[in-house]
């Protein structure tokens, strides 16, 4: 599906100046320490962990070009010269005129939900990411997902999973009538849905029916270049597009977007909004400043703003961005070889092991992918996470355990940060924990936090 890629394509456009030392431990140092945390990954400390497959947000490693704007971050109040760098550089690549920077995605999310919903909306659009739900329902709003049914079917091979259901969307549009739905959001590239890009041509039908139906139009864009990158490789007329072209082309279907510069900024904290409308900036400016800072700031430093407008050119380079997802695809096909079942195709930014699949014997009351998180740590010092059951949590209204129909562990590749050598780690690890799976038991609760229970859980063996 992907076309193939050379030595020289996948090879990183760049060499590594400055190095961090990791720690390898011993299988029992590492049952000590998974113990003492109730088995619960996100309770351990960095120290204990050899490579971190946790998230892609905020982990990047920035270049020296970054570090050197860190430099010259002008920290002032009102009027930084680096917001205007950002400005720019959103103008430059993603056409929009206006800018609110925030301290990171979800920052983003809750300032322009202020302004856009109303009890009683629904902001229809494909597997909106937890944060982003959290912020629509925040503003006693409804996020309805409306992503073709192929996302639910780790076996498909479809080229565009996060694609939008157009039937779906009119549908909704049609319940909850056009004065409901303040904007409709397509998630560029699809996180909830795996990872999955959504094509121009779908993006082109949303923004006609948006248009049709007199609704706004916007993108979660955390991984928009990386949206790009697939369009380029996979969809027919845009081979030999730039990546900045594919961009612009995306962006020009948008009233404006969700940043969180975290993923495809490569910086280490921040975020932004963009619009093209003068009245929506103005809102969003004051809503900002009750949450996040001065509209030239935002809640981040002036050297922070510095690095995300470099940064937003660095993530649009084909090379670079060929480099960082042939990293995630050598993952993918690694594990495949040796018959780990995974979502396919594979993403841009993580690989989605089907733990539910992978450890049958283990029923899913009883957590199977944040048992194998829990396993790959045991092997290998490897921290994985769960997108699962314990992550999806109960049903508020009857406290029954929701059971979704994908319960994964995401293995998400930092930006420039590990090797392929690293990725051989995660393969063999897998390899020797699928020698001994039908051994592997369960978890039950031991502590089970009313929200948010994945972060704050503590759980024991079924047969303790
Ligand atoms: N939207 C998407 C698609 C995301 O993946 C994230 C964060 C956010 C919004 C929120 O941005 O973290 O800067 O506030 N995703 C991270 C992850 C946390 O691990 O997937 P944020």
């Amino acid at each position: 599906m992907t076309k193939k890629l050379s030595a020289m394509d996948r090879a990183e456009p760049f060499k590594i100046k400055v190095v961090e030392f990791i720690k390898k431990t011993t299988r029992d140092y590492r049952e000590k320490k998974i113990k003492e945390v109730g088995y619960n990954v996100f309770f351990l400390t960095s120290d204990d962990i050899f490579i971190d497959l946790l998230t892609d947000s905020g982990v990047g490693a920035m270049s020296d070009n970054q570090w050197a704007g860190i430099m010259v971050g002008d920290e002032t109040y009102a009027g930084s010269r680096n917001f205007y760098h950002l400005k720019e550089a959103v103008r430059d690549i993603m056409g929009f005129p206006y800018t609110v920077p925030t301290h990171q995605g979800r920052g983003a999310e809750n300032v322009l939900d202020r302004v856009l919903i109303r009890e009683g909306d629904a902001v229809p659009g494909n597997k909106h990411f937890d944060t982003t739900k959290a912020h629509i329902e925040d503003k006693k709003g409804t996020a309805v997902d409306v992503t073709i049914d192929e996302v639910y079917e780790p076996e498909t091979l479809h080229p565009f999973k996060g694609n939008l259901d157009l039937k779906k969307l009119e549908k909704v549009i049609q319940k909850y009538g056009k004065e409901r739905i303040p904007y409709i959001l397509i998630t560029i590239t699809c996180n909830s849905g795996g990872g999955q890009p959504v094509s121009m041509e779908n993006i082109r039908q949303v923004h006609e029916m948006a248009r049709e139906y007199g609704i706004p139009l916007f993108y979660d864009a955390a991984r928009f270049a990386e949206n790009a990158w697939f369009i380029k490789q996979r969809e027919k007329g845009y081979e030999d597009r730039p990546i900045r072209e594919i961009v612009g082309e995306m962006m020009s279907y948008a009233d404006g977007l969700t940043m969180s510069a975290k993923k495809d900024a490569i910086v280490n904290i921040g975020g932004f909004i963009a619009m093209r409308d003068k009245e929506l900036y103005q809102k969003c400016a004051a809503m900002g400043v009750l949450f996040e800072g001065f509209p030239t700031y935002g809640g981040l430093a002036g050297r922070d703003l510095e690095a995300i407008a470099r940064g937003l050119y660095e993530g649009i380079r084909l090379d670079y961005l060929t480099s960082r997802i042939s990293q995630t695809h050598y993952l993918g096909n690694g594990l495949k070889d040796i018959g780990i079942p995974i979502i396919n195709p594979i993403g841009g930014h993580a690989v989605y092991v089907d733990g539910k699949k992978f450890l049958p014997h283990i029923p899913q009351t009883q957590f199977p992918s944040w048992t194998l998180s829990v396993e790959l740590y045991l092997e290998s010092g490897v921290r994985g996470v769960e997108i699962g059951t314990i992550l999806e949590g109960r049903d508020p209204k009857t406290g029954k355990e929701r059971l979704p129909r994908l319960d994964m562990m995401r293995l998400t590749i930092p930006r420039r940060v590990y090797t392929n050598n690293h990725m051989d780690v995660v393969v063999e690890a897998m390899e020797a924990i699928k020698a001994r799976k039908d051994d592997i038991v369960g978890l039950r609760f031991d502590y089970e936090p009313p929200v948010l229970r994945h972060f704050l859980c503590t759980l024991e063996r079924v047969n303790e």
